[in-house]
């Protein structure tokens, strides 16, 4: 395998870098479109070659030239442009507005969502950072291509499939880790042709640090109205985990939580560490920024093991 040209738009934490390194697929240049300060900061602490091109909305590319916020850079062909574009409009946990702008008009092609944007409509949330993600995959042709986002409606995922031409796979991170994480991947890595792992058999006992259990406990309060919110019930270790938000910070009813004995209430929260195995990092991957910060960075994360399974196609 050559060395990879890689184009990461919304690249958080860089789980993707993490990915290829994991698979042993070699980097000649890694681009990195990212906004958040704090995820700009855990990437450069641990792959300080990333180039940082600022935010997806100012990036272009013609004749193998990526003009950014950051600089021009002479990249020529590129190998893969990777991306989790932001999925709040898109999750049953949230709105569900989809892509709109904020008078409601329901953006379904990159035409019209490039002619909306040149007249000066506002879009509502995130979501439709999606468009920014299909104009630079198309400006760039690359060869390979993946896309990752939550579980939608239906509407909103045939808008994607019919865009990108090729249907998505529908993987749950339970099978590579010890956490529930229903995601669609549209990607042409091996013709978008991949098969799903067997379930590893991870569960939430295999990622809890023993020396945490001081620590990360549910204070009173917020164990009253954990019992209230009838639809969080805690974890039992011998399960798979519930999915990590970037919200768990907040406390319930954000879940996951574990049984503790140490803790008054019985239960406390995971760890920063144990969030980041739950994810499949490395430990200590986001350590240098404060707790809330790392438990929104990794639950906005990928999961890295099944990043680096889709791109094992690669090698294939
Ligand atoms: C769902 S997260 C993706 C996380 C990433 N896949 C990872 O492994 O950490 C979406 C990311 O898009 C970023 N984002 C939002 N608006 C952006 C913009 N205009 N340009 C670049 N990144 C943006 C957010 O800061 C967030 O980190």
């Amino acid at each position: 395998m050559n060395n990879l040209n890689v184009i990461s738009l919304f690249d958080g934490i860089s789980c993707g870098q993490v990915a290829l390194k994991r698979e042993n697929l070699p980097i000649e240049n890694y681009y990195a479109s990212e906004i958040d300060r704090y995820a700009i900061q855990v990437t450069q602490k641990n792959f300080p070659l990333t180039i940082q091109v600022g935010d997806v909305a100012k990036v272009t590319y013609s004749n193998g030239t990526l003009y950014t916020e950051t600089g021009e850079y002479y990249i020529g062909d590129v190998d893969l442009l990777i991306g989790g574009s932001p999925c709040q409009s898109f999750t049953f946990a949230g709105k569900r507005e989809g892509m709109v702008t904020d008078e409601n008009i329901e953006i379904t092609t990159l035409e019209q969502y490039l002619k909306l944007k040149s007249e000066g409509f506002a879009f509502k949330g995130q979501s439709y950072l999606f468009w920014e993600y299909v104009r630079l995959l198309n400006e760039i042709n690359p060869t390979y291509f993946l896309l990752e986002n939550v579980k939608m409606q239906k509407f909103w995922q045939d808008v994607i499939t019919k865009t990108l031409g090729i249907e998505p796979l529908r993987f749950n991170s339970k099978l590579l880790s010890a956490q529930r994480r229903d995601r669609l991947y549209w990607t042409n890595i091996n013709n978008g042709d991949i098969e799903l792992p067997d379930d590893l058999g991870l569960l939430l006992k295999d990622v809890v640090r023993e020396e945490d259990n001081d620590k990360y406990h549910l204070s009173k309060i917020h164990h009253q109205a954990f019992l209230k919110s009838y639809k969080w019930t805690p974890n039992c270790l011998d399960e798979k985990s519930k999915p990590l938000l970037a919200s768990y910070y907040k406390q319930p009813p954000h879940c996951p939580y574990i049984p503790c004995e140490q803790s008054e209430s019985g239960y406390r929260m995971l760890s920063p560490v144990e969030c980041e195995r739950l994810q499949t990092l490395p430990d200590n991957y986001t350590e240098g920024i404060s707790k809330t910060q790392r438990y929104k960075c990794i639950g906005n994360g990928w999961t890295v093991d099944v990043i680096a399974y889709i791109l094992s196609y690669l090698n294939k």
